[in-house]
């Protein structure tokens, strides 16, 4: 392996080359799922942005395409969304029958001799599903002299009430809009001053409708994404759930006690999954919906060390919401179209773990692309913990503490850490939410992440690391009592 390719993922998407940050503009059309993102072309590190574009027909593997929206007079192409706009809503439909694709896009200039930005809001539409973009001639849509940080427009379109609504950070909070035709926006209401995490600006919202699972309920989601402030430091994205009616985003009572008792909710509680929204136009017939997310955290995403491409976007993953006895909470899994690329198995059953115990050897199944299901039944006080190593000793270490009931990931000795005295300052927590006494858990193993998906989702951790080598031994180690690993299967997944 050449260093680059030491790091390049298997199978998470990157760019063939340069900088990049925040998935945009996803929406699903015509038997393709597209990506665009937050890109610097020029360089390794963030800069005048750009929205570079990906396709795939199943949201694993991906398709880089040429660059879709550049830099113009109102600024650089800041973080957006795009919708198919399907009864042509925005008369930007040039061809008869033809569906456009609207993005909106934050607009951001530079305010000459200062640090400080004008971030308005500006459209821009396609008539070739997305492949090439024309910017609306009355830019920007929504101006904006006094916020200093307006940006990252999530529009979506209420079913109930047949309008577009959109939803803006603007630093603390979210303000909320609505519109008819995708081009004159009216501001409705705005949520969030004093509520959840404050730690950092508030950045890349969403907001949808999800069933409750098994119910004939549902309810609305709003995504924050905040950077500083997450619960492990650094970049994160938490999670609000109540209704919106049609004009104000109200927390669910009990969720609202939940959250200020102790806030847990993020939709992922390791440091690399940043900046994550939904596909527009991709709701599964259950009714839940489809995201992904950066992964990266800004603590330290400037210099990781890759040089000629820099950051990869975390796996696709399916979020639904389920209520029990602790109120509301998302499920976040990975998509199943993943497990189309299962190839070679291993699965083992009843493994009485007494002592360091190796799972796989070097060379047994490639673990730099591969899925792992496990399950631990009848959860004693004890320590389960996982180790990925290599010949060089680099390990990364992650788990589940039944004494603290926190799951963890170390990646202190993970290989290469110097880059940035943030990276492996600490080992990553997440509070168990689940009372289940069997702990289950998927686990996505590529070259340079890892991805935990525990209690089917209730909790999920992503992180990245750098090892000398690539990770290529498992094994499971007990602490002070023996205990039984119920089931462990290796699915090897293969790209080629
Ligand atoms: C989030 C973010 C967005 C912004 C973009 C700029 O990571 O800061 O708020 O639009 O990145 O690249």
């Amino acid at each position: 392996y050449s260093e680059e390719e030491l790091y390049r993922p298997n199978f998470h998407f990157t760019p063939k080359k340069a900088w990049m940050n925040d998935p945009n503009g996803m929406f699903f059309y015509n038997g393709y799922y597209h990506l665009y993102f937050q890109y610097h072309p020029e360089s390794n590190v963030w800069g005048p942005m750009h929205w570079g574009h990906a396709i795939s027909t199943d949201m694993i593997t991906w398709t880089e395409l040429p660059i879709a929206i550049y830099p113009d007079e109102l600024g650089t192409i800041f973080s957006g969304s795009a919708v198919v706009d399907i009864s042509n809503s925005s008369g930007f439909g040039e061809v008869s029958n033809a569906i456009p694709i609207v993005a909106m896009y934050t607009s951001s200039k530079q305010l000459e001799g200062t640090d400080n930005w004008k971030q308005t809001q500006s459209i821009a539409y396609s008539n070739d599903e997305g492949r090439t973009f024309t910017k609306y001639e009355n830019n920007p849509a929504i101006d904006n002299n006094e916020i200093k940080d307006f940006r990252d427009p999530k529009v979506t379109w209420d079913e109930e009430r047949e309008k577009w609504v959109m939803v803006l950070a603007a630093g603390d909070r979210i303000m909320f809009y609505d519109s008819k035709d995708l081009k004159k926006w009216n501001l409705l209401s705005d949520f969030g001053q004093g509520i959840g995490g404050h730690g950092g600006v508030w950045e890349c919202p969403d907001l949808f409708k999800l069933p409750v699972l098994g119910t004939e309920e549902s309810k609305w989601v709003l995504f924050v994404s905040i950077n500083p402030g997450g619960p492990n430091g650094g970049s994160a994205t938490q999670y609000f759930i109540g209704d919106f009616d049609g004009t104000t985003f109200t927390m669910d009572k009990d969720f609202e006690t939940a959250l200020n008792k102790e806030h847990n909710y993020w939709i992922d509680f390791g440091r690399d999954n940043y900046a994550g929204v939904s596909w527009s136009n991709a709701t599964r017939r259950d009714g839940s919906k489809l995201m992904l997310g950066w992964m990266s955290n800004w603590d330290y995403a400037q210099v990781v060390p890759t040089e000629t491409w820099r950051s990869a976007m975390t796996i696709a993953r399916k979020v639904q919401l389920q209520k029990n006895n602790n109120g509301y909470r998302l499920l976040i899994n990975p998509v199943e179209e993943l497990t189309n690329y299962r190839s070679t198995k291993y699965k083992k059953e009843n493994i009485v773990i007494k002592e360091d115990t190796k799972i796989i050897d070097s060379g047994a199944i490639d673990l730099a692309s591969a899925e792992i299901q496990f399950n631990i039944p009848n959860l004693k006080e004890t320590i389960y913990t996982f180790k990925l190593s290599n010949k060089l000793g680099d390990e990364l270490l992650f788990g589940y503490d039944n004494i603290k009931k926190k799951f963890f990931i170390n990646r202190k000795n993970s290989g290469k850490t110097s880059f940035s005295e943030k990276f492996a300052n600490k080992i990553s927590t997440a509070s168990r939410t689940s009372t289940n006494k069997n702990l289950s858990g998927t686990i996505i193993l590529d070259k340079t992440s890892i991805e935990l998906f525990f209690d089917n989702g209730e909790t999920v951790m992503t992180e990245i690391f750098f090892p000398n080598s690539p990770l290529d031994k498992l094994s499971i180690e007990p602490k002070d009592q023996e205990f039984i690993l119920g089931k462990i299967e290796i699915n090897k997944l293969n790209f080629n």
